[in-house]
């Protein structure tokens, strides 16, 4: 298994927090790096619990996992410390020192800017504060008193567990259409969220990954401006049981069909080996909370299948229900 990245496919939301507690619990992952920041929002229902995280690695609900947050990632310190405090992690979460640090007036500008508005950024201060970043005049992790006892060197101890041959994740955030390098441009987010940047933001070089597994939903949904093709009314949305809201804004999500031209193209740019998807459930309705694939619908194969095709490598998790363990893993069986 060794070190596996797990990268969303079109604008997010598709599910990778399910997806990395279900390997978490699984594999019994060593250690995780988040990387982005608190603009995603990563939902894990777990033991009855719903959470939506914006900074704490979804593997927390492996109790043993190292949870650490890459250098290249954002942290906005109340958010941190509140998640810190709700996952009852604080013995074995760390933020590299070099991390940078989202502060007040960032997101009071995110809210206020004409243009981010127009763009329909989450207003949680991201993009402002990569700004300051790029600038060289950021504050960073180790400059804060409240994450002193959180600081670590992310680099080094997700290299020596990759060395050590540990189960290590790397969590990307969003999906490849809010790249700033090759998504929607200019209705993107404000960095490059391909698997080649979740190593960047981790530390880790692309030699040192085993899997790239990239996650899929089984219909597509994105928040704020910019085109997407074949979107649908809301009407037709509700109709389909496709309409959502997002967990960490609660605005309402645009949706539209699976699009297999995309697809492809995402998987290329991810580099994908294997791939996800989620919320199969939600187009075939017999399928909810199934672990088994020859149990499903003959049409639930064919789309899997049709997606395989145009995506060109295997399948291989496929999410029917919203709980960690409702899942079909067929990995090691292809
Ligand atoms: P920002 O990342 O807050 O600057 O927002 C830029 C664009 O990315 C907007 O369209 C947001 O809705 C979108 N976006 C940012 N983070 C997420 C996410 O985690 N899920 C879905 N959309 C996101
Ligand atoms: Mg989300």
């Amino acid at each position: 298994m060794g070190c596996t990245v797990v990268a969303g496919a079109f604008w997010g939301d598709e599910g990778k927090g399910k997806v990395i507690s279900y390997l978490a619990l699984k594999d019994k992952v060593d250690i995780c790096v988040r990387t982005g920041s608190v603009n995603a929002a990563h939902t894990v229902h777990f033991q009855g619990k719903r959470y939506a995280l914006h900074m704490v690695p979804a593997t927390f609900v492996y109790d043993k996992c190292r949870l650490l947050i890459g250098s290249g990632a954002n942290v906005e310190v109340p958010q941190f410390l509140r998640e810190v405090k709700e996952t009852g992690v604080k013995d074995r979460i760390g933020v590299d020192k070099q991390t940078s640090i989202i502060e007040p007036h960032h997101s009071a500008m995110d809210k206020r800017d004409s243009y981010l508005k127009s763009i329909g950024t989450t207003g949680r201060g991201v993009g402002p504060a990569v700004q300051e970043r790029a600038k060289r005049s950021a504050k960073l992790a180790k400059d804060v008193p409240e994450l002193k006892p959180f600081l670590a060197d992310v680099a080094e101890e997700v290299n020596a567990a990759i060395d050590a041959d540990k189960i290590v994740v790397l969590e990307g955030t969003q999906g490849l259409m809010l790249s700033l390098y090759h998504g929607s441009y200019p209705y993107v987010t404000s960095r490059d969220t391909s698997a080649a940047a979740i190593c960047s933001e981790s530390g880790v070089g692309p030699s040192r990954v085993n899997t790239v597994l990239v996650v899929y939903k089984a219909f597509i949904t994105r928040v704020g401006a910019g085109d997407l093709p074949g979107e649908l009314s809301k009407e037709e949305a509700v109709r389909r049981g496709w309409f959502e809201t997002a967990a960490g804004t609660g605005r309402e999500r645009r949706s539209a069909p699976f699009n297999f031209d995309l697809a492809r193209r995402v998987a290329k740019i991810h580099g994908a080996t294997e791939a996800a998807v989620t919320k199969l459930d939600i187009l075939y309705p017999s399928c909810k909370n199934s672990t088994s694939y020859a149990q499903l619908p003959q049409e639930a194969k064919n789309f899997i299948v049709k997606v395989e095709q145009a995506i060109a490598v295997p399948v291989t998790v496929i999410g029917t229900g919203p709980d960690a363990l409702d899942i079909i893993d067929r990995r090691g069986y292809l």
